[in-house]
């Protein structure tokens, strides 16, 4: 642990001396995450079991009809998104930034058809890297006319990364989009402080118990009920498992992720997400009646 720390202090001492100089603090949360993050991946997986079926049920807890009506706009924003990423010259999917995965076409799917079923007032995301999830949310908000997006990301020291957060979103969707630079930790009690109760939560920043646990209190706090929070890389931490174990009045579906090309640090080549809703389920908000 102290090894890797040493590790990036002999490879990058200009990047840590310029952190060091303009944020102290923010560098001592960073290296203390990484010390937290080395330990916690001692035990690598956290199985779940996932539902094949899950957009189904997820549909019918949201009391619309299945296949969606949203998916083949979806597919087009897909191809859409993976051909202008592209364009930058990223290599999107897994471990594309810095370590991190881009958001998988399941994933983003989720977000999709809750922003558009929903119809979400308030969106929160933590970890925006090149901006997949933001996109997607951004354009379902953007289709119906209503809502907004706040999101929340640490970038990287280095300066060619933290020049691609956000680069999936076009500047003409930004209207709807406040990004906030610093870590959830920080960040996101005074960012729920200000929204409100918020509709929809996405988790895709530091994939540890620690910080998931963090997030998932605070945003369940503000969740109002009907609301739904989506976590990415449940596989990886026991951080939704804690958070299950500690709360009331949800219900969940694990679903597997459909990354781009295999991702061989996966106990399945691909990774596992958590849809979390808390009861009573937005079909109210949908003017439906929620299935049982
Ligand atoms: C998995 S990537 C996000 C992928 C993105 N949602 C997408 O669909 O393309 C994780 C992001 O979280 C950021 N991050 C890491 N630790 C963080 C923290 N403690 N708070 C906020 N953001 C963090 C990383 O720099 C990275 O940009």
């Amino acid at each position: 642990m102290l090894g890797s720390a040493l590790h990036y202090i002999l490879h990058y001492p200009r990047r840590l001396a310029g952190a060091l100089a303009t944020d102290p603090i923010a560098l001592l949360d960073k290296l203390q995450d990484r010390i937290v993050q080395q330990w916690e991946y001692r035990n690598p997986v956290h199985y779940h079991e996932a539902l094949r079926d899950w957009e189904r049920e997820l549909h019918r807890w949201l009391g619309v009809g299945y296949p969606c009506e949203h998916q083949a706009e979806f597919y087009r924003l897909w191809q859409e998104v993976l051909r202008s990423v592209r364009a930058h010259g990223v290599n999107i999917g897994p471990a594309s930034f810095a370590g991190y995965n881009d958001g998988d076409a399941a994933l983003l799917r989720a977000i999709w058809c809750l922003v558009r079923h929903v119809r979400p007032r308030q969106v929160v995301e933590t970890g925006v890297a090149h901006g997949l999830t933001s996109r997607v949310a951004l354009e379902a908000l953007e289709r119906n006319g209503a809502g907004h997006l706040s999101s929340i990301d640490r970038p990287p020291f280095d300066p060619a990364m933290r020049a691609r957060v956000g680069l999936a979103v076009p500047q003409e969707l930004r209207g709807r989009w406040t990004l906030i630079s610093g870590s959830s930790r920080r960040c996101l009690p005074g960012l729920l402080a200000r929204t409100g109760p918020i509709d929809l939560f996405i988790h895709d920043s530091l994939h540890t118990e620690r910080n998931v646990r963090f997030e998932l209190d605070h945003a369940w706090a503000a969740l109002r009920p009907g609301g739904a929070m989506i976590v990415d890389d449940i596989d990886t931490n026991g951080g939704v498992a804690a958070f299950y174990r500690a709360s009331r009045g949800l219900k969940s579906l694990v679903c597997e992720a459909e990354p781009v090309r295999p991702d061989e640090r996966r106990f399945n080549k691909k990774g596992l997400f958590a849809i979390v809703v808390k009861e009573p389920f937005m079909a109210a908000a949908a003017g439906t009646t929620p299935a049982s």
